[in-house]
């Protein structure tokens, strides 16, 4: 495993194994977990090399407190990096990404009025930014992101779309702890009480499914909320059962079609998501 900083270095480097099979991606922000290494893993199955980007990016931020406290721990993802089939790990530093400010509107539709883009404004377009120009800088034949941000998924798959990128995007389940939290880098800003209480959303969300045909769709949003925030370490932002393609807000179960519950709660400062998939 290499570590380059440049994209002169990366593309140097890519140049030589690009004729040997293809390149497989995995963007990430760092604070690697096991979510991030599955995502590793699955590209390894599939590509000759694997690139794994580490960039906090700032655009993406709407929250400047929340990009000041994201966990950096570069040393620490090298190291698990190299227990992995990661072949090259690309940590650019922001003039490296922008050499000029992006200022690039990205144009999403009703994908991004809804959920993690009505209460992050500004949040997917600099998501979209970065990864244009990732893509553009490793050129992958596959790129792999985790179904655990399930609106990020559908605007990277609409923004390769837009841009008509020659890229595959590979979807992969959500990698969870023990007792079911969904793993984030986030969590690591948890006390062990709070990431103890935090798993209380999954077991809440997971409870939906035993009652998905009893009560109608309001009265299990109503439930999910009320439940989640009994817990004094909780509080709810949303919690929303929308279509898997746009991502709109059903009305009434439909068994012919794929509906997802999607939820973003506070643990004290820190905001965490999660969703559950109904087929
Ligand atoms: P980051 O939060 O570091 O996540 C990198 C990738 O890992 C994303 O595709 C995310 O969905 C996936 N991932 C995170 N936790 C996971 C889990 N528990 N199980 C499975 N996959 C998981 O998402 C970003 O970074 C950024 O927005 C990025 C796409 C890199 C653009 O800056």
């Amino acid at each position: 495993m290499i570590l380059v900083k440049t994209l002169e270095e990366l593309q140097n480097k890519l140049n030589d194994l690009r004729s040997l099979g293809t390149i497989g991606f995995v963007p990430t922000m760092g604070a690697l977990h096991k979510g991030h290494l599955s995502l590793v893993e699955k590209s390894a199955t599939d590509n000759k090399t694997v690139v794994v980007s580490i960039f906090v990016n700032p655009t993406q931020f709407n929250n400047p407190k929340d990009l000041e406290r994201y966990p950096r721990t570069l040393e620490t993802d090298l190291k698990l990096l190299e227990t992995t089939s990661c072949n090259i790990v690309f940590a650019p530093n922001a003039r490296e990404v922008y050499p000029e400010p992006d200022t690039r509107k990205f144009n999403f539709g009703e994908l991004e009025t809804v959920m993690e883009g009505k209460h992050r404004p500004g949040h997917f377009n600099g998501v979209a930014q970065v990864v244009s120009k990732l893509l553009d800088m490793v050129q992958p034949d596959k790129a792999y992101f985790g179904l655990k941000d399930f609106q990020q998924l559908a605007i990277i798959k609409s923004m390769v779309k837009q841009l008509e990128l020659p890229v595959e995007i590979i979807p992969c389940s959500i990698v969870r702890e023990d007792n079911g939290l969904a793993m984030s880098s986030r969590n690591e800003l948890l006390t062990a009480e709070q990431r103890a209480n935090a798993a209380f959303i999954n077991n809440t969300l997971s409870k939906i499914k035993e009652q998905k045909g009893l009560k109608s769709v309001e009265e299990i949003t109503n439930w999910a909320i009320e439940t989640i925030n009994k817990n004094p370490f909780l509080t709810v932002e949303y919690f929303e059962i929308v279509d898997d393609e746009q991502l709109q807000p059903i009305n009434n179960w439909n068994d012919k079609k794929t509906m997802i519950g999607c939820v973003a709660a506070f643990c004290g400062k820190v905001r965490l998501i999660d969703n559950i998939i109904f087929n």
